[in-house]
Order: structure tokens, then sequence, then C-alpha cells
């Protein structure tokens, strides 16, 4: 009986054997919470972004650090923070339940990012703050946008998907107040959950991990050490409300040994977009987004192609064992988010005609031939192209 093809997948986490060692240490540890292993994983990533280890912090998750970051830098109640469409769902709610408004302003189709202009068109005196997202890893620049928002504006930069993007020495968002990344099970680091954050601002990153560990100063001792000196240990010094985000020892586990790895697979990812641009680039049905900027380097975590025959297409792969996608569906199409919502035309063709294919660093060569095959294939068979 011939073997069932196994389903292409659109991301899949690349966890090496190394992690189930660093696991079963931490099993034997008896400590699975927050700890040694934690501390290296901060350091190391610090090492590869080069930056302080007082700038960088784990929390459980990419979206935690999103409704942690509007609020620990204080912006005024009832402000404005100017978001683009083509965002993750979390954001707009994060916004509004600090207590601010959304507005959600349209795209530049040609990378996913937010549309400069719509920015100029919409800031003004009732924004406090602007929160892009690198789509797909491709990075937003942040001196354009401080020319138009202004150095008194915060500038917020969702780099989930874009750890490995680098441009002059410098790792996407490095240049705006806050950045954060994802360690999600499908992103290029995974820790099976978590997210990192950047706060250059030594009192505003004292403040989050404050609020990200329950309100507790960020100087607080253990328990056990506290103690030593003869006091009681069990006292809360709690210096302001706030919530428990926390990455722990099992997820530093699953990620340590990746962070090696980041630079071979960035490199893989890149191979296999020379590849699909090689293989698409005389087709006239089908576009891309090019990542033209030779002074960036890229992570890769997405490869977007453009066609009016985008959900076919789509159909036509999974019919065929390849999973494909498409991020993120728009913010101003979601009912709850229209009343925050200016005109967004081309997010609105941008939805309809992109999809994005897998691109990620365990697809093997034939993975990827099969892949154009079959996008080409549906050129011939759907459209009635020669191959
Ligand atoms: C742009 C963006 N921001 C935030 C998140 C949320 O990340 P997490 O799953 O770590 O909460 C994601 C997840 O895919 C994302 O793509």
């Amino acid at each position: 009986m011939p073997l069932e093809k196994v389903m292409i997948n659109i991301f899949e986490p690349n966890v090496c054997k190394d992690s189930e060692k660093l696991l079963e240490e931490v099993f034997e540890s008896r400590w699975l919470g927050k700890g040694k292993l934690t501390n290296k994983f901060e350091a190391d990533l610090c090492e590869y972004l080069k930056v302080q280890r007082s700038e960088f912090h784990t929390i459980a998750s990419c979206t935690d650090a999103l409704f942690a970051s509007i609020r620990v830098f204080n912006l005024p109640r009832g402000s404005c923070v100017v978001i683009p469409s083509n965002s993750f769902p979390a954001l707009p709610s994060a916004i509004i339940e600090a207590g601010l408004s959304p507005i959600i302003v349209d795209i530049d189709p040609t990378t996913g990012n937010l549309c400069l202009d719509e920015l100029q068109k919409y800031y003004d005196t009732s924004c406090s703050a602007v929160f892009v997202t690198d789509y797909g890893g491709i990075p937003n620049d942040i001196k354009a946008i401080r020319n138009i928002v202004g150095e008194n504006s915060v500038v917020f930069v969702d780099a989930a998907p874009s750890l490995g993007t680098f441009a002059q020495g410098k790792f996407s968002g490095q240049d705006a107040d806050f950045c954060c990344w994802s360690f999600d099970a499908m992103k290029l680091l995974t820790c099976g959950e978590g997210g990192g954050v950047y706060i250059k601002d030594a009192q505003i990153m004292e403040r989050f991990r404050e609020y990200t560990y329950l309100g507790l100063s960020a100087s607080e001792k253990s328990g056990l050490d506290r103690s030593k000196g003869g006091n009681v240990w069990w006292e809360y010094h709690i210096k302001s409300p706030g919530r428990r985000s926390i990455f722990t020892d099992i997820n530093a586990a699953i990620g340590l040994p990746q962070i090696g790895k980041l630079e071979q697979r960035i490199s893989r990812r890149s191979e296999i977009r020379s590849i699909y641009e090689d293989a698409f680039k005389d087709l006239d049905w089908l576009s891309y987004i090019e990542q033209g900027d030779t002074a960036v380097r890229y992570s890769n975590y997405f490869f977007t192609v453009i066609t009016e025959h985008r959900d076919e297409l789509a159909m036509h792969l999974k019919n065929n064992g390849i999973y494909s996608t498409f991020r993120y569906y728009p913010l101003h199409r979601i009912p709850i988010f229209q009343k925050y919502s200016m005109e967004c035309k081309k997010c609105e063709i941008f939805s309809d005609q992109a999809l994005n294919i897998p691109i990620h660093d365990s697809l093997s060569n034939d993975d990827v031939k099969d892949i154009i095959y079959q996008i080409k294939n549906f050129c011939s068979l759907s459209l009635g192209n020669e191959l």
C-alpha cells in the first residue's frame, strides 16, 4: 500500500536533541520555574542581539508583552495609538483594555507594513504612540516613523516574526522605544511558548518587570534569601497593581540550543527564498513580496505570494498536501474594531490576494520542488497555461 504523503506544514518547529537533554536536567533539578536556564537563555539572546542584559527581559508570551507594554509607558488615558490593519489581533485589544483608542490605518502592500503616508495623514495631537508590526520579518523604517510622529511620541515595534532581521548591525526595532518577539510554537526560535522584550529606558524596564510580576519590586529577593536576615519571608511588598507572566526553565531548555543555530536556519530560509524567486519571477499571474533592501538581512519568516486566484491556489495546495495560510486577517474587517478603522483600501486587496507559503528551515529540497511544482501545476490546471 502506498504511504500516505505527510502534509508540508506552513510552519514547523525545529527542536534539537540538546533540548531533550536540557529538559531532563530541568526535571532532575526539581525546579521547573524561572531559574538558571532562563538567565542563560536571556544572556545568550542578549549576546545575539548585541544588547545589554538590563535592556532585555523574557515573559510568557508576546501577547503578554503587547498588553503590558501599553500599560508601562503610561500613555495619557484616552489618547490614540496608530496601528496598521495588517497586525496581530491582540494589539487593538491591548490598546482598548488600557483605556486608549487604536487608529487602524492602511498598509503598504509592497511590504505588508504600516503605510507611512497614512501615518502622516492620521497622526495628530490626539495620538501618543504608534505601534508597528514587522510583517513576516520585514523591518519598519523607525527613523522615518520618528520623523512623522516626533520625539515625544512612543514608537513600539512588534517584531514577533523578525528575530534575526538586522540592518547595519542593529536588530529590527532597536531604534524604537520598545520591541518584542514571540517564541511560540510556530516561530523561528521556539520555546513552546514565550516572549521577549527590549526596552532601553531603565525606569520603564523596571516598571515592565514589576507589572509582569504582580507589582513586586524588581529587586525583590526570593523568600529563602529574605529569611537569611532573620526576617519573616512571606510578606508581599507590592509597589503597584500587576499581573504574572513568567518564562520558565522548561521554555528555556527548549529554546537555548536553538540560539546557536539561528544563523544557519536563517540562511536556509534565505536559500529557499532565492529558489522560489527564481521559479516565480516569470509567472504573469503571481507576484510576491520582494525583499530588495541590500542593507537588510531578513529573517524570512514569511514568503508571501500575491494572486487574484489566492483562494483557489490555497485550496489546490491543501488538496495536494501543502498547507498555506494568510496572516493577518485585517483588523478593520473585524466587527469589534471597525469603529476604530480608517479606510484601508490597499489592505482590502492585500488580504484578498496574499498567501503565505511554507519557507521554514525544516523543508527539504524535495519539499521546495513539490511546492513550486504544485504552484505551477495549479497554473496549468486552473488557468489553462502551459507549465
Ligand atoms: C505579529 C505577532 N504579534 C504577536 C504575536 C503573539 O505571539 P505569542 O503567540 O507569543 O503570544 C504573534 C503570533 O503569531 C504575531 O504574529
